[in-house]
């Protein structure tokens, strides 16, 4: 968190805080992969949240193929007309959102398609606009980098994202 959004911080601190000491670590992990069960990114995520929930974590998973997440038309009315919440669509964001907010640490794992993301997981990106705001400050830790702070009103958990690639040669795969 920037030194110049006192807001956030604040906020932010204080539910992690109380979530840190008083109850376990909520992890939510999402796969991005059609192949659901049998896919490539479940078994990067198995033996990882089995450790996790062998060391006291309560972990939710979703398969973003079951789920209908709409792609955003980009009427920026999560930051207007109706902030914090998406006024085009109802559709299993407004199942997911929550989870991802309520969440101390998010998983991602999918298939690399093209070089990059599977659209759905793309999407499922997308639709967390309402949960920075509209303006841009210097990245707090990457110099020369500039990010929208988390908004004020959500506390965001941390994240990290497994890719499963498919092509052998790193060449390809890490493009
Ligand atoms: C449409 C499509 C595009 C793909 N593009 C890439 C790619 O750019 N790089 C790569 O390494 N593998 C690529 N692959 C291979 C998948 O990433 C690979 O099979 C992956 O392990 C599948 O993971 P999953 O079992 O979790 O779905 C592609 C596969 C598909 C179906």
């Amino acid at each position: 968190m920037p030194a110049g959004c006192p807001r956030s911080q604040g906020l932010r601190g204080s539910r992690r805080e109380a979530t840190r000491y008083n109850s376990p670590m909520q992890v939510l992990a999402l796969n991005g992969s059609p192949r659901l069960e049998e896919s490539n990114s479940q078994c990067l995520l198995n033996p990882l949240l089995a450790g996790m929930q062998e060391a006291g974590a309560e972990v939710t998973q979703h398969y973003l193929a079951q789920l209908s997440i709409n792609y955003c038309t980009g009427c920026f009315s999560c930051w207007t007309r109706t902030p914090g919440r998406c006024a085009a669509w109802r559709d299993d964001m407004d199942l997911l959102l929550p989870q991802v907010l309520a969440a101390d640490f998010l998983v991602l794992s999918f298939p690399l398609y093209v070089y990059t993301m599977p659209a759905r997981v793309k999407a499922f990106l997308e639709r967390l606009l309402p949960t920075i705001e509209p303006w841009i400050i210097p990245h707090p830790t990457r110099p020369g980098v500039s990010t929208h702070p988390a908004a004020a009103t959500v506390s965001r958990p941390s994240w990290s994202c497994y890719p499963a690639p498919g092509w052998p040669s790193p060449s390809i795969s890490a493009r």
